[in-house]
């Protein structure tokens, strides 16, 4: 994935913003930075005007807005971008050509959070999950329950978020793996995942679309800390499967204490660990941002024992990756693997750009 960072752009943007160092009273000089981390679509996927998620949340961060509002309003740049097939509108289907959403937010100083899961029809499930957290005295809402909630709340339901590259997409998927020559479940389970990742392996699905998923988090001058995750989640998945993205603990956790950390890949491998909190808690020991998260990842390795998801060293054979924020802004992307393509995107006062995440288990 190519690294899209436009210096230009950017300071262009905060320019307009009155956020450039000449002429930016408005950067708060304190002791902390404002910092927004993301997985690598916070900084790839744009909205029509050029800006990116990572961008949008940092201007808004700097210019005083509640940072879970900076940071959904980032997000919804992804969710709504067709070209992301991962997240949102667009975001490739489950085993039967429906697109189903998950995403949980956590407000740090206000210890609030909310998630929705396999809600349809909404293209910004972020903003129905933050919903959950404002207005209701629940943490999760589900399928039907969290549509008629997004519904009764005013947002729009639609009555199928596919767009025609992620329709083709799943019927390709279809042709390859037709049910009638799988009646045993567990080949066709088999077969689904073996031709997804030849579908990968072909670069007809960029690998991180896949599972898919962006996580965002972000800090103010304040040490003010929240985070949001947001995802179509596996590709082909078991209708109605949930994954760990709005799962709090898992595919985030944000404690205002201390920091936050957030997920994308392997859904399964994470809920096993709720790496996310224990990452979280790895911080409060005292961790930097990189050691509490190859923490995190040891623990999810140790309990990879399942042989059909190891590779020939005996290793995982997938990919988790969490985002990890400290509340004085250090940061890290960690991953089991690493390597070319593999970035994790921050923006703070030196601008958006993508740093590489560092692999436990080296590069891929
Ligand atoms: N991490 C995204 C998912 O597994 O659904």
């Amino acid at each position: 994935m190519s690294n899209r960072f436009n210096r230009r752009r950017f300071l262009q943007t905060t320019a307009a913003a009155g956020l450039t160092a000449a002429a930016a009273p408005a950067i708060p000089r304190t002791p902390r930075r404002p910092v927004v981390i993301a997985s690598a679509n916070g900084l790839t996927s744009t909205n029509a005007e050029g800006v990116s998620c990572i961008e949008a949340a940092f201007v808004k961060i700097t210019e005083g807005a509640d940072v879970l509002d900076a940071l959904i309003a980032g997000v919804n740049i992804v969710e709504l971008d067709p070209n992301d097939a991962s997240v949102g509108y667009g975001g490739l289907p489950d085993a039967d050509g429906v697109v189903t959403l998950d995403s949980c937010c956590m407000h740090g100083p206000k210890r609030r959070a909310g998630g929705v899961a396999c809600l349809k029809g909404v293209r910004t499930p972020s903003l129905v999950a933050q919903a959950v957290a404002d207005i209701t005295d629940h943490h999760l809402l589900v399928d039907e329950g969290a549509q008629r909630f997004a519904r009764n709340m005013g947002f729009e339901i639609e009555d199928d978020l596919n767009t025609d590259r992620s329709r083709a997409l799943w019927l390709e998927w279809k042709r390859r793996t037709d049910p009638e020559h799988f009646p045993d479940p567990e080949s066709r389970a088999e077969a689904g995942y073996r031709v997804g990742l030849q579908m990968v392996a072909e670069g007809k699905i960029d690998p991180e679309h896949y599972y898919g998923t962006i996580n965002c988090s972000g800090v103010n001058a304040s040490g003010d800390v929240c985070g949001v995750t947001t995802t179509s989640g596996l590709a082909w998945k078991i209708p109605g499967r949930v994954g760990d993205s709005p799962i709090l603990g898992a595919g985030l956790y944000v404690d205002n204490d201390v920091g936050a950390a957030g997920s994308t890949g392997r859904g399964e491998a994470n809920l096993y660990s709720l790496a996310s909190f224990l990452t979280v808690e790895n911080l409060r020991q005292g961790m930097h941002p990189k050691d509490a998260g190859m923490a995190a990842l040891q623990r999810i390795r140790s309990y990879t024992v399942d042989a059909r998801l190891l590779n020939e060293a005996g290793e995982p054979a997938f990919n988790v990756n969490f985002y990890v924020l400290a509340k004085d802004g250090a940061h890290a992307g960690v991953a089991f693997y690493g390597g070319e393509g593999r970035n994790y995107a921050v923006c703070d006062n030196n601008g958006p750009r993508h740093e590489p995440i560092e692999g436990l288990l080296g590069n891929d």
